[in-house]
């Protein structure tokens, strides 16, 4: 049993599908960002604005090495982490991962909600979360499996992804244990 690691866009609902799919799955959840916050003893926006983003992002590679290496789970990641190639590597080794998409009109109404992201801090979330999808969605297009995250609820974007992992069967020369 490999673990489940949702990558996407801020916004995209990765917190509240991945704690619903890991119920349907009998799966232990953990979210990287509330791991991270953890270890450091500092929120997200703390972190990046005392030491910067490059120390937020090597935090964030030794939990998810931690996190992937531990035991298998649903794993919410945050938005940059599936841009680190190494992060990329050790999810393909040691999990199924699945973008949870979605189109900028929905991310930019679900960030406006809270707070507490530094890349949107005092920015056009409009623009900003564009420039992202332009950058990030052929990177998040790597993942084993591509979900629509969906208008009606985290519920049925979790019970979409079960059924797509129920049908996934992993290209030919790749470990499936
Ligand atoms: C980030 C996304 C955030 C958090 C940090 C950086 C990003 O997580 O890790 O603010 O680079 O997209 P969410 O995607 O859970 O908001």
């Amino acid at each position: 049993m490999k673990s489940i690691v949702l990558v996407g866009l801020m916004g995209a609902g990765k917190t509240s599908v991945g704690r619903r799919l890991a119920d349907m799955l009998a799966l232990g959840f953990v979210d990287a960002d509330e791991e991270i916050t953890k270890a450091a003893g500092r929120s997200i926006e703390d972190i990046f604005e005392d030491y910067g983003e490059k120390a937020f992002r090597d935090v964030e590679e030794r939990v998810i090495q931690r996190l992937l290496v531990e035991k298998p789970r649903v794993l919410a990641t945050g938005g940059g982490a599936f841009m680190n190639p190494r992060n990329r590597q050790l999810i393909g080794e040691r999990a199924i991962s699945v973008w949870l998409r979605a189109d900028l009109d929905v991310l930019v109404r679900r960030t406006s909600r809270r707070g507490g992201r530094p890349l949107l801090k005092n920015k056009d979330h409009k623009a900003t979360l564009g420039k992202l999808i332009e950058e990030r969605h052929p990177i998040y297009g790597e993942a084993d499996i591509v979900v629509d995250s969906r208008e009606d609820g985290p519920e049925v974007t979790a019970r979409v992804i079960k059924q797509a992992l129920a049908d996934y069967s992993p290209p030919t020369g790749q470990d499936s244990h």
